[in-house]
């Protein structure tokens, strides 16, 4: 069932090109009439002013760069929760509020819990409340898809390695999906600007598969460096802001090391303190609105003596000169770069894990589907 792969995990990671087709060919069909296909009724985009999402783990980190999407595309103020602190201190309820619950198992207890409180409080008010709810789940048949009724199916395929993986790029295609069919609907985006996002997306999937076939064996022999590593620093900014904190958790879950995500400008308020030369630092630096800034972050850090493993799209003489280690990836727009930028950093993850011989699959204290509050 590995298909020669060593671990399920590898094996899904490997699955992403394939994933991010499948969700191409759902979302932004080449035949359809409109640009974006979800499926939902017409209701749910009237009058939409602000949007919640609730979600835990992984899940959470994917609603980030929803959020980043749904603002700058969109124009529509998005706060991200986790489920289990939403429920207890839920935000206030308006007509034009649109809640979403992102769940690739749609079982997570916290996540079901939050939005049957939500379904609750909505109940008995006019029928634009009750529209105002959607999952983002992998499993449509789960508990999920039957206590909501507008769901964007993700298309990742059965997932087995507690760690996730492919599920979170199909999550983050969905935000592609939703984000930009609002946008559309909106008109906060031009016919062109539309048009080219798309065109971008479709190009993912080779620029993925590029990734494994030339990173991987990178990866594999950088971390024969890390044997003795205890701790690692993920930074990035904006809209990779999320993918270092997924680095890190991807990190944490597998390999059991001690791992932060931090947006790279908030090193100097405190955490650089940890840095010295014992301490990695991996610096997500794409082209874009934030590159020099995080180029200067990742200077500040290097002066502290941490080796320094940069993520980008640019090889030129400074970017050499400043990284000890260069992951590159292919230059795309920044808004797209999340599904390039997580790939590298699950691969290091994975053979991190690997190396040190433990069970990247099963990992201990873990469970595919957390149903316990
Ligand atoms: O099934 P869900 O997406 O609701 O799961 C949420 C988290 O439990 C999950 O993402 C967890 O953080 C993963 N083990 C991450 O790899």
């Amino acid at each position: 069932e590995k298909q020669g792969f060593k671990h399920f995990m590898l094996k899904e990671i490997y699955e992403q090109p394939g994933v991010v087709r499948a969700c191409l060919e759902a979302y932004f069909p080449a035949s359809a009439e409109t640009p974006v296909t979800l499926g939902l009724p017409e209701e749910f985009y009237v009058d939409l002013e602000q949007i919640q999402i609730v979600a835990c783990g992984t899940s959470w980190h994917a609603a980030l760069v929803g959020k980043y999407l749904l603002e700058q595309l969109a124009e529509i103020p998005t706060q991200v929760q986790y489920a289990s602190e939403f429920r207890y201190a839920p935000s206030p309820l308006t007509a034009n509020t649109l809640t979403i619950g992102v769940t690739q198992s749609g079982e997570t207890a916290d996540t079901l819990a939050a939005l049957s409180m939500e379904k609750e409080r909505r109940q008995g008010k006019e029928a634009k409340y009750q529209v105002r709810l959607l999952g983002i789940t992998n499993r449509p048949e789960s508990t999920l898809g039957q206590m909501v009724s507008n769901i964007i199916n993700t298309h990742g395929g059965i997932e087995i390695g507690v760690a996730a993986t492919k599920t979170f790029i199909a999550q983050l295609m969905a935000f592609y999906g939703l984000a930009l069919d609002v946008a559309y609907r909106r008109q906060t985006i031009t016919a062109e600007r539309l048009t080219e996002i798309i065109a971008g997306l479709r190009q993912l999937p080779a620029e993925i598969e590029a990734i494994l076939e030339t990173q991987e064996r990178y990866i594999e022999q950088l971390v024969h460096d890390f044997a003795e590593t205890k701790d690692f620093i993920f930074v990035g900014r904006g809209i990779n802001f999320p993918i270092a904190l997924e680095g890190a958790l991807k990190l944490k879950e597998i390999s059991y090391i001690h791992a932060e995500g931090y947006p790279a400008g908030e090193m100097k308020h405190g955490p650089i303190a940890l840095l010295d030369a014992k301490v990695p630092v991996v610096a997500i630096a794409m082209p874009g609105s934030v590159y020099e800034k995080v180029i200067s972050n990742a200077q500040e850090a290097k002066a502290r003596d941490s080796r320094l493993i940069g993520v980008t799209s640019v090889n030129d003489g400074e970017a050499a000169e400043i990284f000890n280690d260069l992951i590159p990836v292919a230059e795309v727009e920044e808004l797209l770069s999340p599904i390039l930028t997580v790939i590298p950093l699950q691969l290091l993850a994975y053979h991190i894990a690997a190396r040190r011989g433990l069970d990247v699959d099963q990992p201990r204290n873990l469970a595919k589907s957390v149903t316990v509050e």
